[in-house]
């Protein structure tokens, strides 16, 4: 199903009730927001609203998996506050996210004012995409905006359901950036296109790996799925993570990539730990010597090497996963090593997932990268080349 998607700036607000579905999943340390990244990013769609004549902002998000039940530890207050800190106005805590309380608290809102509903997780309807419940939500504004691109893999009320009751519907500029980039690096990437994936399950990354063959030529594999790769190959890994079940996946994938001409490379040398422990002892070693007894926590120092004169020579970079255990500060130099190569390339590079996100972040090298994707789950499907419910919902297919 095509047919175009309409931008915030090409929609025309003056005195609307708009909807905005952000993505304000963010951490919290007691009760505080203890990263406001997805809140920033979604900033600059909330202030076009509100600069260009919008009536009032409801902004809905959920936060974490709270199964349907009111939980105020996942209320979105916190996340109010700081937005209201960041945007420098008022924003009004919903009661709730649908229902009496909240349509009064919208109905006593002066003009251009904001709300941000209640967590929408609160109630199971949301994940169950009901009708009922996305009409309700859909009868609190008269303009309908997607900026949640983290949860656009989600068919649910917020992101599909309630979408089709609004005439006017469109992404914001959140949303917008995030296809434009993942976009490109899928229809139209610059060459050498140099593919760095890492974490723990080969199940997680075997998508991107497929769809991107025949788009990028180098992969480089890192993390704890490089040994079920390894494995695969014949080579010995300890008693490191081995996914035993995926070793068959693992050696057709080796073939495959051979046959299409991609050179998929494997770490050459290994930190090998006793334990996972960031106080067990370690060493460097080399594949074909891996202890039986050690277990991989990050690729070796030659490894880093010989991967970072991979990403030196390319024009397009996408990694998603790091290369080891970075939150144990000896086994994170393989993912720093990654991550500093990506942040000096010219390259187009793009980061996302969770946990590769969080390093370059942790790093500091946050200002070297073109894009850090802030949708986890949501970029991983659209290199996979899934179409996303929340996106596809925005496309206007009337003649
Ligand atoms: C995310 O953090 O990836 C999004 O907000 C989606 O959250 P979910 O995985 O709980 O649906």
């Amino acid at each position: 199903m095509d047919g175009t998607i309409k931008f915030i700036d090409q929609i025309d607000l003056q005195g609307k009730r708009v909807f905005i579905r952000v993505d304000f999943n963010v951490p919290l340390k007691e009760r505080e927001v203890s990263d406001d990244t997805r809140i920033l990013a979604a900033l600059p769609t909330i202030r076009y609203a509100l600069d260009n004549g919008a009536a009032l902002l409801v902004l809905a998000s959920h936060l974490g998996r709270p199964k349907g039940k009111r939980d105020p530890g996942l209320s979105l207050l916190p996340v109010s506050r700081r937005l209201s800190k960041l945007l420098g106005e008022d924003v009004i805590q919903g009661e709730d996210c649908v229902g009496e309380r909240v349509e009064r608290q919208i109905e006593a809102m002066g003009e251009r004012r904001v709300i941000l509903l209640e967590n929408l997780r609160f109630h199971p309807e949301e994940e169950a995409n009901d009708e009922t419940f996305a009409r309700a939500l859909a009868s609190l504004a008269e303009v309908y905006i997607n900026d949640a691109f983290g949860a656009a893999h989600r068919a649910h009320a917020s992101t599909v359901g309630m979408v089709r009751y609004f005439g006017t519907k469109g992404a914001g500029f959140l949303m917008k950036r995030e296809i434009e980039y993942l976009e490109r690096v899928l229809v139209s990437p610059e060459a050498p296109f140099v593919a760095v994936l890492g974490g723990a399950k080969v199940s997680d990354k075997i998508g991107v790996i497929q769809n991107l063959l025949g788009r990028a030529s180098v992969f480089l594999i890192g993390g704890a799925m490089a040994y079920t790769f390894i494995r695969a190959g014949g080579g010995k890994t300890g008693r490191s993570k081995v996914e035993d079940e995926r070793i068959e996946l693992a050696r057709e994938t080796l073939a495959e990539s051979k046959a299409r001409g991609a050179t998929l490379l494997l770490p050459v040398d290994h930190v090998v730990a006793e334990r996972i422990d960031p106080q067990a002892k370690w060493k460097v070693v080399a594949t074909e010597d891996f202890p039986p007894d050690w277990i991989g926590v990050d690729i070796g120092p030659e490894t880093v090497r010989l991967y970072s004169e991979k990403i030196e020579t390319a024009r397009t970079i996408v990694w998603n996963g790091p290369m080891g255990i970075f939150e144990m500060e000896p086994f994170s130099r393989g993912t720093r090593g990654i991550a500093e190569a990506v942040a000096r390339s010219k390259a187009l590079s793009l980061v996302g997932g969770g946990d590769s996100v969080a390093a370059v972040k942790m790093m500091g090298l946050s200002q070297g990268i073109s894009h850090i994707s802030t949708g986890g789950g949501a970029s991983l499907e659209f290199l996979e080349g899934k179409r996303l419910p929340g996106i596809e919902a925005l496309r206007d297919v009337s003649p």
